[in-house]
């Protein structure tokens, strides 16, 4: 399948941008009760049980996420990523992924379409091949399984 290499094992990357280090504790109501810590267990069992590896990083700075990404052209084989507050605001962020040649989903814990207008638009989703919105933190385990389908349509 093309931008899958036919390698066993997938380096994955999971990355959350600003604010989402307080998932948890941040407006309950709208992000849930559960920690980064328990988004990223859940996402490494899902991936290490499959065979690959996941690296989990988080950041308040839009030009850390950049570097990952950046870093990312080098062997990381798909990337799950909530750019929070950036989705709707960093076309550097979008210029990032463009550069990027693997797999993309944009994951968003709440479902932005039925909140402010401002969170409507997002620079990020013309580039994903996948997005998961308002499914609550679950949106980010049913990212990495499509890419755990993807991987195994690509491997057979
Ligand atoms: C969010 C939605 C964004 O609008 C907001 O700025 C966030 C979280 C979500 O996961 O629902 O920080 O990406």
């Amino acid at each position: 399948m093309a931008g899958i290499p036919e390698t066993i094992v997938a380096n994955i990357l999971l990355l959350n941008g600003p604010n989402l280090n307080l998932l948890g504790t941040r407006e309950p109501d709208v992000y849930g009760h559960e920690t980064l810590s328990d988004v990223e267990a859940s996402v490494r069992d899902l991936i290490e049980s499959a065979g690959h590896t996941l690296r989990a990083e988080q950041s308040n700075r839009e030009y850390e996420l950049i570097d990952w990404v950046h870093e990312a052209r080098d062997g990381i084989t798909a990337i799950i990523v909530n750019p929070g507050a950036f989705t709707h605001t960093s076309i550097a962020l979008l210029d990032a992924f463009n550069a990027y040649e693997g797999l993309v989903f944009e994951v968003h814990v709440s479902n932005v379409h039925k909140r402010e207008a401002f969170r409507h638009h997002s620079y990020i989703s013309g580039r994903a091949d996948g997005i998961i919105v308002g499914c609550g933190v679950q949106g980010y385990e049913l990212a990495a399984r499509r890419i755990l389908t993807l991987l195994a349509l690509a491997d057979g």
